[in-house]
């Protein structure tokens, strides 16, 4: 059987930096698994960039400052000692990616430069062009290679095994063979990145972002915490939902009607552009539901305005996104101003994670780190480039925590690691020999058309019960799944299979918690209960999953230094 001492599932910014760090120690065996080849992972897609409070652009800028606009951002949701410890520590780790050979883009001290995020009181987004997440991919990689960590590309997880309590290890799916085959461990960092694929037809997610690592947690006891807050990030390209950056904003551009009105003046007086995501996206979705933008259902759109910027600034400074909105929208922004429309980006929520210096979760030898994971960091609304910044540091301390788990701990017993491994065999058998039965495509479509039309930004409480209703009944056609591909090698409709009932009983945890937070914070927004009550719900929701059933629970938010307040911008 294959054996580590650390097991890291997941190789983008926090899967790479926890396998980083735990294996600075020599003693260790460290292994991390992958479903893509690692500097393909979806952290490549964080196009804007990383908040730390360098200073270097605005001496007066502090990790307190970064302290304080997370939580405030957060709704007061987050728990303040995981803030505190995040935003004292994230100057070091720049340098850390700085000593890496990550390119950061350069002011004209040669220092890194910064630029000014939504939701932020100084400029402190630390950036590589519009490439900020690919190239620290690339960096943090070649590190790991250094350091013998072992790769294996192209393998999905599919459980997480506890046995009596005790985690033994993993069950995986070579892809590229077919084989199913349980690892046996010490410790495991889960860091599969996020669901957003939940929202399939409108998303900026990669085709892959389908919460494997979170419900296999999920499904092996470990709860899910807050997954009702989904960030719906404001300007996804309008046909598509493909991401362009904050950093649009950031450099200046501006969000226009169909009036030609900068709108953001009616809901964000002070920071226009620059609020925060929950607050922009709702603005959008009131001007188009008010009659104020382009277009018609989900067709609709807004516009952004880049043009004043000029050429040598947008080519220096987003050339990507240039290149997306002319691929996928067919717009260049140094002619015209590109439709766009929110877009489901980030899950606040995730697994349910206990220390935020360790990043451990409930059961012993089991933590997690990045999107999969809650700490809680985020709270209700995330702060654009607080999320590179999460997945490089807690990466990092999921890593040491992960590294000294795998001291303490022993290796379990192979029981039911062998029998979960057989289970597997004989479903993928079952599955890929079936002759008939409901269309998986079919099912996903549903479950991202009620998830959309139901659970999005704004919500309420008939429509989420009919949301409920569908992935429920989507939860019983999923059973007799037909996926019309009999080959053992490369079943990729057995792995979108696999995908899709990850995303169903990952959406079933975000309808349910969602209907039963009868307030509004941060990108939850109820139409039927339309302000933050702190009385009932300044608390987090927890979902457990005990067989087939979910249960709800709510622990209290750590506060230490800033008292909930009325969040205006
Ligand atoms: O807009 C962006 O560049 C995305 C950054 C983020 O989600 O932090």
């Amino acid at each position: 059987m294959l054996t580590y001492d650390v097991i890291v599932v997941g190789a983008g910014g926090a899967g790479m930096m926890a396998a980083l760090s735990a294996s600075e120690d020599k003693s260790l065996k460290v292994a991390c698994i992958s479903k893509v080849f690692p500097t393909r992972s979806h952290t490549g897609a964080a196009q804007g960039g990383i908040n730390a409070a360098m200073g270097y652009r605005d001496s007066t800028d502090s990790p307190e400052k970064h302290f304080m606009d997370t939580v405030k951002g957060s709704d007061f949701l987050a728990d303040q000692d995981a803030v505190e410890f995040f935003t004292s520590k994230m100057p070091e780790i720049i340098s850390e990616l700085d000593y890496y050979g990550v390119p950061f883009s350069r002011d004209g001290n040669g220092n890194i430069a910064q630029r000014p995020f939504g939701g932020a009181s100084s400029p402190r987004t630390c950036y590589s062009a519009d490439k900020t997440g690919h190239v620290i991919l690339h960096s943090i990689y070649e590190q790991c290679l250094k350091n013998d960590v072992e790769f294996f590309d192209e393998w999905i997880l599919l459980s997480l095994v506890v046995e009596d309590g005790n985690m033994t290890g993993i069950v995986v799916m070579d892809i590229k063979t077919g084989d199913i085959l349980p690892m046996k461990a010490k410790s495991v960092v889960i860091a599969s990145g996020g669901f957003g694929r939940t929202y399939w037809n409108r998303t900026t997610n990669a085709i892959n972002m389908t919460g494997d690592g979170t419900a296999a947690c999920f499904n092996a006891g470990i709860p899910l915490k807050d997954p009702e807050f989904v960030q719906f990030h404001p300007t996804g390209l309008a046909s598509t939902g493909i991401l362009l950056s904050e950093a649009c904003r950031g450099e200046g551009g501006y969000l226009l009607n169909k009036d030609g009105e900068r709108f953001m003046a009616r809901y964000a007086p002070e920071k226009m552009e620059l609020g925060p995501r929950d607050l922009v996206s709702r603005s959008i979705e009131t001007e188009i539901k008010e009659g104020r933008g382009f277009g018609e259902g989900m067709n609709a759109y807004v516009l952004m305005d880049l043009r004043h910027l000029g050429k040598k600034k947008i080519m220096e400074r987003l050339p990507q996104v240039r290149e997306l909105a002319m691929e996928f929208e067919g717009v260049d922004m140094l002619e015209e101003p590109v439709p766009i429309r929110p877009s489901c980006h980030y899950m606040m929520g995730g697994i349910h994670v206990v220390d935020p210096q360790t990043l451990s979760t409930p059961i012993d030898g089991v933590h997690a780190a990045g999107e999969c994971a809650c700490v809680s960091l985020h709270g209700s609304n995330r702060l654009g480039g607080n999320s590179v910044a999460d997945v490089v540091l807690f990466g990092k301390y999921a890593g040491i925590g992960a590294k000294e788990t795998a001291h303490r701990r022993s290796f379990g017993s192979e029981v039911k690691l062998e029998l979960e491994t057989e289970a597997w065999k004989e479903k993928f058998k079952t599955i890929r020999n079936k002759k008939d039965g409901k269309n998986i495509v079919e099912i996903r479509n549903k479950m991202a058309q009620t998830m959309w039309d139901n659970v999005g930004i704004f919500r309420d409480e008939v429509e989420m019960k009919q949301a409920l209703k569908d992935i429920n009944q989507l939860i019983n056609e999923y059973k007799d799944t037909f996926i019309g591909d009999p080959a053992v090698r490369y079943n990729m409709a057995f792995v979108n299979y696999v995908e899709i009932g990850n995303c169903l009983t990952l959406a079933k945890a975000i309808v349910m918690a969602a209907i039963n937070r009868k307030e509004s914070r941060g990108s939850h927004t109820r139409k039927d209960y339309p302000t933050r009550d702190d009385v009932n719900f300044l608390a987090h929701t927890l979902v457990h999953k005990k067989q087939d059933q979910y249960e709800l629970e709510y622990i209290p938010v750590k506060i230490t230094k800033y008292k909930p307040e009325e969040r205006k911008y």
